[in-house]
């Protein structure tokens, strides 16, 4: 919703009102499912999905590996605690406006959300978090917010926070669950750990120079979605809660010159070099897809923590 913008809320709104039955039209929480993460949708019961493309103001999410609906459902026993999950996000690397992108979290404030739970896939920069581990984000480093890419610009709107402060933008509260949560479920301890995650804009992975520079000023992960969410939801008063799923170890290879291996090569004697790495979309899908179990399971039991504070 661009400011200056008429949102298209009451028209996205009364769509989910007619199809939806009393029971879910007032979710609690909202998941956003990341990268292969769609399947933390199936904790939920009594589920009603609404494709993204029934509704005003959504995008047309064309990232793959994504779903593209809005499900609403019931988790935990007896009656249930209502909850929404996006399954698919919209990403600025689509080519969407970080407008577009933030929409459908300002959808589900109006729905009366009141704590999000954001899914990613990402990049491990810190060398000691292994591929699967979880990390409970309590900060970020967004190098794109910093420089003018930021999806709260705009004039100062009636009933918005002009400054946004952001230094508690994980809530500990939520935080202090995710740990109970996996205390509840038997996790190993090294299953779930706690960093901060930078912000790329993509669609380009980073370069090794740019890997080493965020690690240098602090960050543990990295991926190319989320935080344009995080603000939105701060912006909206919403809670917000960060899971990120390592998919891969970023290798950060030593700046290394070539001019020594051609001198060597000249002088006929040959010398080791360190082999070159790429990265693959496909990796970070199916590492995913292969441990969505944990998030899923932990995703669940923060749910009814939530609910039964
Ligand atoms: Cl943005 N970078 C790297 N190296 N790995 C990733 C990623 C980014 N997002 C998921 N995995």
């Amino acid at each position: 919703v661009a400011q200056g913008q008429t949102a298209p809320f009451a028209g996205t709104l009364d769509v989910l009102s007619r199809i939806l039955p009393a029971n879910l039209l007032k979710p609690r929480v909202a998941i956003v499912c990341g990268s292969g993460l769609s399947t933390l949708a199936s904790s939920l019961r009594d589920v009603v999905e609404v494709p993204y493309s029934s509704l005003e103001g959504f995008g047309k999410s064309t990232v793959e590996g994504h779903r593209s609906a809005l499900a609403f459902g019931l988790i935990g026993e007896g009656k249930g605690i209502p909850v929404v999950a996006m399954l698919g996000r919209f990403h600025p690397y689509e080519g969407h406006s970080l407008s577009t992108v933030v929409y459908p979290i300002r959808v589900l404030a109006r729905l009366g959300v009141r704590d999000i739970i954001i899914t990613n896939a990402a990049g491990a920069l810190n060398p000691n978090l292994d591929v699967g581990t979880i990390v409970s984000i309590q900060d970020h480093l967004a190098l794109p917010n910093l420089t003018g890419f930021n999806p709260l610009l705009g004039p100062a709107r009636p009933n918005y926070p002009r400054f946004l402060p952001l230094s508690t933008a994980y809530s500990r509260p939520l935080r202090r669950l995710v740990f109970l949560a996996a205390h509840a479920l038997g996790l190993p301890r090294d299953a779930l750990a706690e960093g901060t995650y930078a912000w790329v804009s993509g669609p380009t992975y980073e370069t090794p120079a740019e890997g080493r520079y965020m690690r240098a000023a602090g960050a543990d992960v990295i991926g190319m979605s989320t935080v344009p969410e995080v603000l939105a939801a701060r912006e909206e008063g919403v809670n917000v809660c960060v899971l990120s799923l390592v998919t891969n170890k970023v290798v950060i290879p030593e700046y290394e010159s070539v001019r020594e291996a051609v001198e060597a090569e000249l002088a006929g004697r040959t010398v080791e070099q360190a082999p070159e790495a790429e990265l693959s979309h496909e990796e970070v899908l199916s590492v995913g897809q292969q441990k969505a179990g944990v998030m899923k399971a932990l995703v669940a039991k923060l749910i009814e923590l939530i609910a039964a504070e």
